[in-house]
C-alpha cells in the first residue's frame, strides 16, 4: 500500500512510526513532514496542503490518505479526497465542524443529550460583558473557531476576562474565529483524553490518556498545546471507559447521523472528571498531541487495517488490541515557548538516546539543515518510552531526555508523577 500523511508535529511522527510497521506498507509520503521522519518516510515539504494536493494524490496512486491536523479537517479536505474517489482516514467538513465551532460542539451535545458545562454564546462585546456582571469567577471564555490551543481564557478576575472578550470581539486577534464567544461554567476535576476509532456506525475506544497543558511544574504558568502525557489513567478504569462510550462518543455519533452527517476518523472527547460526574470540556476531530505518542507505542493491532477499516465503514471486522503496558512521554520544548519559541539551534545526543529498548523519539518541530537536526518550532521532541510499571516508563524517558540538549530546551520535571506516587 502508498500512504499519505499529513502533518509535521509529534503527533504526525508517532502515526509514521507505527504505519511503518504495517507489512502491507509499501511507501509512506509525509506533506509536509520534519526532520524526524525523513528516516522512514519520504517527506515532501514542497507541496501545499490543498486541493492540488488530491490531484497529485491520484498521480501517485495513493491507497489512504491520513490526515493529522484540524485545520485540514475542518477546511474540507477530506471531502475532497473523496470526491476524487480516494480513500481517507479523517472527517468531513461537515463532521470536523465539532472542532470548528465550539458553538455548534455545544448544540450538538445539547441536543445528544451528552453532559457538558452549561454555557452561552456571544456575538456582541457588550452583552456578553453585562453577562460577566450575573456570573462567579472563574470565567471561561472560548472563542468559537479554531485558534491553535490558544482561544480558551480561565479568568480569576472580571478584568482579565472582560480583555479576554475584547481580544474576540473587538480586537479581531482571531480573525473570524473570534467573532463568537462561548462562556461557561468552569468545571472543576482531572481531565482525561478520550478517543476512539470511528467509522460512521461502530466506534472502538482506545485507552484513556492525561496530558500535562501547562508550560511548568505542578501545572503553572501558561497553557500549551502540551508538555507530557501518559496512558493508561489508573484512575480512568474500565468502566469510565464504558461510560465515556455509551454516555458521550455514541450519542454524538448517533446525533450527527441523524443530521446526515457521517462521522468517520478519530472522535476525540476532552473530559473533566469530577467528583461526582463526568463533563465534556472539548471534542477534537482528530488524534490527540501528545496523547497520539503515549497510545501507539500501546496499539498491537495494525494501525494500517484500523483506520482502513474505518474509511470502508468496516470497523466492525477489527478488534483493536492494546498492550497492558504503560507509555509515558516527555516533551522538550524550545526556549521562549509558548509565546515566543526560539528556532535553529542544533539539537545534540540524539543518537546516543535512540538505543534504549522500549524508548522512541518522535520529533514535532524539528528540521533538517544539511545534515543537521535543528529546532525549528515550539514542541520539539517527544522522549516516549513503555513500561510494565509508570516508574519504569517514566525513568526511562526522563533518562533519555537527560541525554539530548538544545539551547534553552524546556521540559517538565513531573510528567506522570502523581501515578507513579
Ligand atoms: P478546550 O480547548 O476547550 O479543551 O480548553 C482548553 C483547556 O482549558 C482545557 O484543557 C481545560 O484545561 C480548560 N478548560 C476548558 N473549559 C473549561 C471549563 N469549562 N472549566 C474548567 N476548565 C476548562
Ligand atoms: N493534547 C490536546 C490536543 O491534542 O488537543
Amino acid at each position: 500500500m502508498r500512504l499519505l500523511v499529513i502533518g509535521g508535529g509529534g503527533r504526525e511522527h508517532a502515526l509514521v512510526w507505527k504505519i511503518k510497521q504495517s507489512p502491507r506498507v509499501e511507501k509512506i509520503f509525509v506533506v509536509p513532514g520534519n526532520g524526524g521522519m525523513a528516516e522512514i518516510a519520504e517527506c515532501r515539504p514542497d507541496l501545499s496542503v490543498g486541493t492540488e494536493l488530491v490531484d497529485w494524490a491520484g498521480a501517485e496512486a495513493i491507497d489512504l490518505v491520513v490526515i493529522g491536523p484540524e485545520a485540514p479537517l475542518v477546511a474540507g479536505l477530506a471531502d475532497d479526497f473523496t470526491a476524487a474517489g480516494l480513500a481517507v482516514f479523517g472527517p468531513g467538513r461537515e463532521a470536523a465542524r465539532l472542532e470548528g465551532s465550539k458553538c455548534l460542539a455545544k448544540e450538538v451535545m445539547e441536543a445528544a443529550g451528552v453532559p457538558t458545562a452549561g454555557s452561552r454564546d456571544f456575538t456582541d462585546f457588550q452583552v456578553a460583558r453585562d453577562y460577566l456582571d450575573e456570573q462567579e469567577p472563574p470565567f471561561v471564555i472560548k472563542a468559537d473557531g479554531l485558534a491553535a490551543g490558544k482561544g480558551v481564557t480561565i479568568a480569576m478576575d472580571i478584568e482579565t476576562a472582560e480583555a479576554a472578550l475584547r481580544e474576540c470581539l473587538v480586537d479581531e486577534r482571531f480573525g473570524e474565529a473570534g467573532n463568537k464567544v462561548v462562556i461557561e461554567d468552569f468545571l472543576s476535576g482531572q481531565e482525561v483524553s478520550v478517543l476512539a476509532f470511528v467509522d460512521g456506525e461502530t466506534v472502538s475506544v482506545m485507552p484513556a490518556a492525561q496530558d500535562y497543558k501547562r508550560i511548568g511544574d505542578g501545572d503553572r504558568g501558561p497553557n500549551t498545546g502540551g508538555m507530557g502525557a501518559y496512558s493508561p489513567v489508573p484512575f480512568f478504569d474500565a468502566a469510565g471507559q464504558h461510560d465515556a462510550v455509551e454516555r458521550v462518543i455514541k450519542p454524538i455519533v448517533k446525533e450527527l447521523r441523524a443530521r446526515g452527517i457521517e462521522y468517520k476518523g478519530i472522535l476525540y472527547a476532552g473530559l473533566m472528571v469530577g467528583e461526582n460526574e463526568t463533563k465534556v470540556l472539548e471534542f477534537n476531530v482528530r488524534f490527540g498531541d501528545p496523547e497520539t505518542q503515549v497510545l501507539l507505542p500501546r496499539l498491537q493491532t495494525d494501525l494500517v487495517d484500523i483506520m482502513e477499516a474505518c474509511a470502508a465503514g468496516r470497523l466492525a471486522t477489527v478488534d483493536p488490541v492494546w498492550s497492558t503496558k504503560k507509555c509515558l512521554a516527555v516533551v522538550m520544548a524550545s526556549a521562549g515557548y509558548p509565546d515566543s519559541p526560539q528556532t535553529g539551534d542544533e539539537i545534540f545526543g540524539r543518537e546516543q538516546a535512540g538505543e534504549l529498548d522500549d524508548v522512541t523519539v518522535f520529533h514535532a518541530g524539528t528540521k533538517d539543515e544539511n545534515g543537521q537536526i535543528v529546532t525549528s518550532g515550539g514542541r520539539v521532541l517527544n522522549v516516549t518510552a513503555l513500561g510494565e510499571t509508570f516508574a519504569q516508563a517514566r525513568d526511562r524517558a526522563y533518562e533519555v531526555a537527560a541525554q539530548i540538549t538544545f539551547n534553552g530546551a524546556q521540559k517538565r520535571a513531573d510528567i506522570g508523577l502523581r501515578v507513579v506516587q
